[in-house]
C-alpha cells in the first residue's frame, strides 16, 4: 500500500456562516490520483483551501502524515513547502514576469543561484506545456487563460512537491490541451510518484486520470462514495451514478 500523505478527519467546511460540508474522512496517497467532484457551490474549493492550510477549520483536521510524522496542516509547523497549489482561477502574481512567479518558490525555499532557479523555470513550463522561451519574459496578462492556467501549475510545480492540488485545471482548455494536461498528471504520479488531489468537472478527464473519486453531496452535506470511478460509475449510490453517466451521455452526443 502506498505510503499516506495527507489525512483527513472529521472535517466540516463553512463558508459565510453556513455549513457546506461535515463528516469528511479521507487520505490522500503518494502516487495517486484523488479526484474531488460534486455540483457546483457544494464546496470542492473550499475543502482544497482546507487542506493546503489556508482557511481554517471550524471542526475537524487535516494531518501531514507523509515520512512517518504528524504535522497538523493548520499547526506550527504546517508543510507549505510539501504542497503544491494551482488555483480555479489560475492567479499569477501579475506585478511580476511568469518567470519572477515560478523562480519566487525558489528564491524564498532553496539555495539554487539565479541561472539554476531559472533553468528549472524554463523545465517546469516545459512539462507544463509551455515550452516558447519568451513565456518566461511574458507578463502574465498578455497570456491566454490557458497559457495562465499552464503557468500557474508549472508554478505550482517548481519545488518537486510530494502533493499537487489542481483546482479545475482543464476547465476552459480546449480538447488537445486538456488531453496533454491529463498526460502530464499521469507522468507526475507514475514517474515521481506525486499525489494529486483534482477538483473536475470533465469527465473524460477524471475517468482517464483519476484512481479514486471523493463525492461531496450537496444535499446531504457529505461525501457520499469514495472509490474507483468505473465502480462508482456502476456500483455508487444513485445521485454518484447519475453525475458520473449523465456527462457520458453528454459526450457521447457531442460527439455524434
Ligand atoms: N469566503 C466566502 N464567503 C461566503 N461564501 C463563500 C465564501 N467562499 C465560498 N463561499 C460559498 O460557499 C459555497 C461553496 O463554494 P466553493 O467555491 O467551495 O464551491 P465549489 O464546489 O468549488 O464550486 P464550483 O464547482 O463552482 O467551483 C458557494 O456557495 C460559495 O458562494
Ligand atoms: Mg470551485
Amino acid at each position: 500500500m502506498a505510503e499516506v500523505l495527507m489525512r483527513v478527519e472529521d472535517l466540516s467546511l463553512h463558508a459565510g456562516g453556513r455549513e457546506l460540508q461535515h463528516g469528511l474522512n479521507f487520505e490522500v496517497r503518494a502516487g495517486e490520483v484523488l479526484a474531488i467532484c460534486g455540483a457546483s457551490g457544494c464546496g470542492k474549493s473550499t475543502l482544497l483551501r482546507h487542506m493546503i492550510g489556508l482557511q481554517t477549520p471550524q471542526k475537524g483536521r487535516v494531518i501531514w502524515t507523509a515520512g512517518g510524522e504528524e504535522r497538523d496542516v493548520h499547526g506550527d509547523d504546517p508543510p507549505r513547502r510539501e504542497i503544491g497549489v494551482a488555483f480555479q482561477a489560475g492567479a499569477l502574481w501579475s506585478s511580476m514576469t511568469v518567470g519572477e512567479n515560478l523562480t519566487l518558490p525558489l528564491e524564498l525555499y532553496t539555495e539554487l543561484d539565479e541561472t539554476q532557479r531559472e533553468r528549472q523555470a524554463r523545465f517546469k513550463l516545459a512539462l507544463a506545456g509551455l515550452p516558447d522561451a519568451a513565456t518566461f519574459d511574458a507578463e502574465p496578462s498578455s497570456l491566454s487563460g490557458g497559457m495562465r492556467k499552464r503557468a500557474a501549475i508549472a508554478r505550482a510545480l517548481m519545488l518537486d512537491p510530494p502533493l499537487l492540488c489542481l483546482d479545475e485545471p482543464s476547465a476552459g482548455l480546449d480538447p488537445l490541451t486538456s488531453a496533454r494536461l491529463d498526460d502530464l498528471i499521469k507522468r507526475l504520479k507514475c514517474d515521481l510518484g506525486t499525489g494529486i488531489v483534482l477538483v473536475t468537472h470533465e469527465l473524460d478527464s477524471l475517468f482517464a486520470v483519476a484512481d479514486r473519486v471523493l463525492f461531496l453531496d450537496v444535499e446531504t452535506r457529505t461525501a457520499t462514495a469514495l472509490g474507483p470511478p468505473a465502480e462508482l460509475r456502476d456500483h455508487g449510490p444513485a445521485g454518484v451514478r447519475e453525475f458520473l453517466t449523465r456527462g457520458a451521455a453528454n459526450t457521447e452526443l457531442e460527439a455524434a
